[in-house]
């Protein structure tokens, strides 16, 4: 959600440079944007509702700019809402990422002082009342402090000022990092991967920091007292990130293709980490497995690969329901968050609460540096590479493939989780080389259809869900996963003649048992999608995944990720951007 891209230095296209940046953040998802940027002393704002347009935009010569992709919150997806928004003087531009939650008694106050408000939004609350500290006498980093300590919930600002042609940045929630370029220039953004082309060298913004951003320094202070303090820079090794598609005409398809490569890389890479975490795991009192989404789905995976591999329990809650179940939580427990940006709010929500209690926090997270990195005790990077498309697929199937392994480990058959994963590894390319026309007849075929239900049983479960949620996501096309043994409970009242049922049948003990069910959907009249090893009589569609043991999960994934690819072309929506949904969750 939101992303934020800033420019000051020496070059003189700043502005150019600010929109490539949020060209590079779009995959965060967004439905307005804009740019301010300082010409002759005056900062002056080009901002639209909708995407940005390809093609050059033509921008007057500037060393500074500052721009953002919003996310809509407070106030509807009009031009006048979007950020950057300007105070009254016209000298100070302020993009905020977060929600201020007591803006409209602020407002009040201002409006009765006379500040005039062109928008709906709380972020224009901000610009007036750092404004007006200036008028008091502040100078602009002070104003900027004060005004912040006066807002509450989780925001992340960044503003300019025309006069010094500085920027401060503060935060409570969400991401910044701000990057030393080359020579004579500093940058700010929202995540890493957008300053890839400028810098490998970071500092990731603490909540509670404020920095004070010039061409020639950044500053770090204490947001609440206002006394200066140390940067922790960090390298990055941008291996694994890339911001372009290649040969791809989407990064989603560029991703889904990336799989096989990821999984040889966590096989052949991180067996360290992982058994550092098997062995926290014998030691805690209780596992938990948090996180959202198609995350959520990998943790609920991790639940089945542990007791049927590792024969232990774990606990598994959504990032949004865990407050709700820790009470048990105790020093000693260990909660694993996994997520891909490391930024969603509700993972983010449940380990503070978690460590409140005094459990150990893990993450499986594939940014570096995220909130999440930075707030767990230990940490395994996923190595998946940036992930743009908004929909998660290959971040999906790193965490299954490191859940598997770990499993794997706890049960002391480690070499065996390897030859699992490589099995896997074949079967995804064997898929990746053989199926994907196939997948694309069947999309033209479901493409017209109002709803489809996905089943499974056992670790094909969790599969199901992931396969329904991928094709809602992308396709807008309804879908339900569901337990297959759960379809005679009240979903099979909604078969009849042509509902499509996609039905996982692994070559495990859940065979027998989940052919049932697609027998009972086809017996109604349901045309069957067999996702399998074998083809069946009950099939009207067949896509053959070859057995991988309990890493099938993984080509079987495959599988439906690419359905759900080739249903968004089918109808033509844009599966790397699909409508209302941001990468990253920040807000609540
Ligand atoms: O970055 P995270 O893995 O924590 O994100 C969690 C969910 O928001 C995310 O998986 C979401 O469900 C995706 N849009 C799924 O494709």
């Amino acid at each position: 959600m939101c992303g934020i891209f800033g420019y000051v230095g020496t070059k003189n296209n700043a502005s150019d440079l600010v929109l490539e940046g949020l060209r590079i953040l779009e995959y965060r998802g967004y439905d307005s944007w804009g740019i301010a940027q300082l010409v002759d002393g005056v900062i002056s704002v080009t901002k639209k509702a909708g995407r940005i347009p390809d093609g050059d935009i033509s921008f007057k010569a500037t060393t500074i700019a500052l721009g953002h992709t919003r996310w809509a919150t407070h106030g509807e997806v009009t031009d006048q809402n979007a950020h950057p928004h300007l105070d009254c003087t016209q000298k100070l531009a302020i993009i905020h990422n977060g929600i201020i939650e007591n803006y409209d008694k602020i407002k009040v106050n201002l409006k009765k002082a006379g500040h005039k408000f062109l928008s709906e939004t709380d972020t224009e609350v901000a610009i007036h009342l750092i404004e007006k500290n200036i008028k008091a006498g502040n100078p602009f980093r002070e104003a900027v402090r004060s005004a912040f300590n006066e807002f509450a919930g989780l925001n992340a600002i960044i503003v300019m000022d025309a006069a010094s042609k500085t920027f401060v940045a503060a935060k409570t929630g969400s991401p910044l990092v701000v990057g030393r370029g080359k020579g004579k220039e500093n940058l700010i953004a929202s995540d890493a991967p957008a300053l890839i082309n400028y810098t490998d060298t970071f500092h990731f913004v603490e909540d509670g920091e404020l920095l004070e951003i010039t061409q020639d320094s950044i500053r770090a202070f204490d947001q609440k007292t206002g006394q200066e303090k140390n940067l922790h820079w960090q390298k990055v090794d941008w291996k694994f990130a890339s911001n372009d598609k290649g040969k791809y005409p989407h990064f989603m398809l560029k991703e889904i293709h990336e799989q096989p490569t990821i999984i040889e890389t966590i096989v052949n890479q991180s067996i360290p980490s992982i058994e550092d975490l098997a062995e926290t795991i014998l030691k805690s009192y209780g596992t938990y497995l948090v996180a959202c989404g198609t995350a959520a789905y990998a943790a609920l995976a991790g639940t089945y690969l542990f007791s049927k591999i590792a024969r232990r329990h774990v606990n598994y809650a959504v990032g949004s329901e865990f407050g709700y179940q820790l009470d048990f939580l105790k020093k000693g427990s260990l909660v694993i968050a996994l997520s891909q940006s490391g930024e969603t709010i509700d993972v983010i929500d449940a380990i503070k609460k978690a460590k409140e209690k005094g459990a150990l926090v893990y993450a499986l997270v594939n940014v570096l540096g995220s909130t999440l990195y930075r707030m767990a005790d230990y940490k395994i990077l996923l190595m998946a590479g940036a992930e743009k498309a908004v929909a998660s697929t290959k971040a999906f199937t790193a965490k299954l493939a490191y859940l598997i392994l770990l499993s794997y480990i706890l049960s002391s058959q480690k070499e065996k989780g390897k030859r699992v994963l490589q099995k896997a590894l074949s079967s995804t390319n064997r898929l990746l080389q053989n199926e994907i026309s196939n997948i694309k007849q069947i999309a033209q075929k479901l493409v017209n259809k109002k709803h489809i239900y996905v089943i499974g049983r056992g670790l094909a479960y969790p599969i199901a869900l992931e396969a329904a949620l991928k094709i809602k996501e992308v396709s807008y096309i309804h879908a339900e996963g569901m337990a297959s043994g759960e379809l005679k409970h009240g979903p099979i009242a909604l078969v009849e003649k042509g509902t499509p049922c996609i039905a996982f049948l692994p070559d495990d003990e859940t065979h027998g048992a989940n052919l049932a069910g697609a027998m009972e959907m086809s017996a109604r009249g349901a045309d069957i999608i067999g996702i399998s090893f074998q083809p069946h009589e009950i099939f009207d569609y067949f896509i053959r995944v070859d057995d991988a043991r309990e890493a099938t999960i993984i080509p079987e994934t495959v599988a439906a990720q690419l359905l759900a690819y080739y249903l968004a072309i089918e109808k033509g929506f844009d599966p790397d951007k699909p409508r209302n949904l941001a990468k990253s969750v920040v807000v609540k």
